[in-house]
């Protein structure tokens, strides 16, 4: 009877319930067997956000639970920080038809309904962008011709929160001699993410 959830957890529920059988952009009716809402610590100083669900990501609900996932999990881990304590999720909740980009129109749409809410609820102050997709939602990289080769692990400030973009694990899975920068830009994130706490 007592609820023990926090009020954020709650808030989360809320935001996870009204839009769990979401079709409001295309991707919701292109063959996703559920919204990959994200998960993790409601209450989490920083959150990680990914591009779109996967194959595996669809399949059990959760976010990089695939092989990127676990690569970026287990080198998260190995540097101090546990899945359980931090928030992932995704630019968007259902997967694409052959894991194609998610489109401009799917990305804003998804934006506006649940992750912008996500962050509203959550309050981090760290937000790590994975990949170049995630990346555009915080800096225009085409017009100020930027590339994530450039970026990555290199903080910068938006509204308040202090952005950190990474490369995307299955980047690193199919060019191996990035494994080093990737795994620095963890173990930096980890020190930014202490001060921070
Ligand atoms: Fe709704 Fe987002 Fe899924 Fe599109 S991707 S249908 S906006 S939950
Ligand atoms: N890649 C992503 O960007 N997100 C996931 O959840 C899984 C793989």
């Amino acid at each position: 009877m007592t609820n023990h959830k926090s009020k954020k957890q709650l808030q989360l529920d809320d935001l996870h319930n009204l839009y769990q059988a979401c079709t409001a952009c295309p991707l919701g009716t292109m063959g996703r067997q559920r919204i990959v809402f994200g998960s993790g610590n409601p209450d989490a100083k920083l959150m990680l956000i990914g591009e779109a669900p996967g194959r595996e990501e669809d399949e059990q609900g959760e976010p990089f639970v695939g092989r990127s996932g676990k690569l970026l999990t287990t080198a998260l881990a190995n540097a101090g920080i546990d899945r359980s304590e931090i928030f992932i999720t995704n630019i968007v909740k259902c997967r694409p038809p052959n894991n194609r980009m998610p489109k401009p129109t799917e990305t804003f749409t998804c934006k506006k309904l649940l992750l912008f809410n996500q962050i509203s609820i959550i309050q981090p102050h760290i937000i790590v962008p994975v990949g170049a997709c995630a990346l555009k939602s915080f800096i225009n990289i085409e017009q100020q011709k930027l590339k994530l080769s450039q970026l990555h692990g290199q903080p910068f400030q938006s509204n308040n929160i202090l952005v950190v973009p990474f490369y995307h694990p299955a980047y690193i899975l199919r060019n191996r001699s990035k494994m080093s920068d990737f795994l620095s830009d963890i173990n930096n994130l980890k020190l930014l993410y202490q001060k921070s706490l």
